[in-house]
């Protein structure tokens, strides 16, 4: 095995002549193949396979503990596979070294070499190549200007802000043109509007040199934000992986449902109609029209089998009482919150608690004032069905 990785091609960065510019698009594929890894006998990347594209820009999104960083570690090949194979471009990686791999990586921690001022850290990946002084120099100020600090190569990283210290901290990672960037939480540590314009900047970049990211957050917004798409992975497991828009209309499961954007969940009972439509009848508050087959499985529901809805906030109807139609919940308004161009209004059911909705500010939800009774509906469309067992 080992034997053959050393007939590969040498790196792939080194096959771009030093001192020219690479390809404007010189992202790779990643191929992931049944990957996983134990730490004794707890599994923390269970069975993972994926197929990143050439040039795209792939979020992994999940709770803390989820296996995000184990997995990412084992691209970059500081941790090895215990099963499964990781290739990038045709080449196996699965136990070439990581200083072998030739791919970028930025971690949360800044993580730049203190005593080095900025332009020397870019420098480092480009002197471990052996590259000539001039090229060096060259394109340390090139990359500088790439992340927008022409004038800061001569600081300590001391000296620099902690947004300006993760500029740098990507501008050595991708100094030596990988084909993959791996980025573990790299705006962790930065607060929320330094994170947002980072989040643009890094895209813009990404999309520029057309380099293919994986990139490591458990922050939902920022992986719908950034990604052109997104592994949602829980207890080591890829629970789904598709495109932002897929995920948020398309939750394959309650958990990632409830993981990516606002939910509202509501359990009731099943009540067929004939046909892939019934109604969801839900105690003590009404029922909602709803199509048949729940997410994730083809099991047909049987009569009176209890399911759990899940519902987004902006897909409900709000009218007043008797004017909703034949299939609507009985509610009464809690809250109504003033959010600029849209009102919040939290409407409380009989039993199934409080329910989140979303409403544009217009004309259509001035009226609706706390302590009304009133009316929820929506389309059959717009409710995700989950057997409620495995929503749990
Ligand atoms: N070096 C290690 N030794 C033992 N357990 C580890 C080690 N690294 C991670 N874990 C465990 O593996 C699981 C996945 O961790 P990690 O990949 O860091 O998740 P994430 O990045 O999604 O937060 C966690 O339960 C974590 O405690
Ligand atoms: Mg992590």
């Amino acid at each position: 095995m080992r034997k053959a990785i050393a007939l590969q091609p040498a790196d792939h960065t080194m096959r771009v002549a030093p001192g020219r510019r690479g390809p404007p698009s010189f992202g790779q594929e990643v191929e992931i193949r049944g990957v996983s890894k134990f730490y004794g006998d707890m599994r923390a990347v269970d069975a993972v396979s994926l197929k990143v594209a050439p040039g795209e820009f792939l979020s992994l999104l999940g709770p803390s503990g989820s296996g995000k960083t184990s997995l990412l570690m084992m691209i970059a090949g500081f941790e090895t596979a215990d099963q499964g194979t990781i290739s990038v471009g045709t080449r196996d990686l699965t136990y070439v070294a990581p200083n072998e791999r030739g791919i970028g990586m930025v971690f949360q921690k800044y993580a730049l070499f203190p005593h080095m001022t900025v332009a020397q850290n870019i420098a480092f990946p480009l002197k471990m190549r052996k590259f000539p002084a001039d090229d060096i120099r060259r394109k340390v100020q090139e990359t500088l200007a790439l992340v927008r600090l022409e004038d800061y190569g001569e600081r300590m990283p001391s000296q620099l802000s902690g947004g300006q210290q993760q500029r740098i901290a990507v501008a050595r990672a991708i100094v030596f043109e990988p084909p993959v960037l791996l980025m573990d939480e790299p705006l962790g540590a930065l607060d929320k509007k330094l994170r947002e314009q980072l989040q643009i900047e890094i895209k813009q970049l990404q999309q520029r040199l057309g380099i293919t990211v994986i990139y490591v957050t458990h922050d939902q917004e920022e992986a719908l934000t950034m990604s052109d798409r997104v592994a949602v992975m829980c207890h080591g497991r890829l629970e789904q992986i598709g495109t932002p828009v897929e995920l948020y209309e398309r939750p394959g499961s309650a958990l990632v449902a409830d993981f990516i954007g606002k939910m509202n969940f509501i359990d009731g009972e099943w009540v067929g109609l004939g046909g892939a439509a019934g109604i969801v009848r839900v105690k003590n508050c009404g029922s909602l029209a709803a199509h048949g087959n729940p997410r994730g499985s083809d099991a047909v529901l049987a009569a009176r089998q209890p399911v759990r809805m899940a519902i987004r906030p902006e897909q409900w109807r709000i009218s007043k009482q008797g004017q909703g139609g034949e299939y609507v919940l009985d509610g009464v308004i809690q809250n109504a919150i003033f959010v600029g161009s849209y009102r919040v209004f939290l409407v409380r059911l009989a039993d199934e608690g409080v329910v989140q909705v979303q409403l544009p500010a217009g004309q259509a939800s001035q009226h609706l004032a706390e302590g009304e009774s009133v009316e929820l509906s929506c389309e059959p469309e717009a409710i995700h069905l989950f057997p409620a067992r495995i929503a749990g």
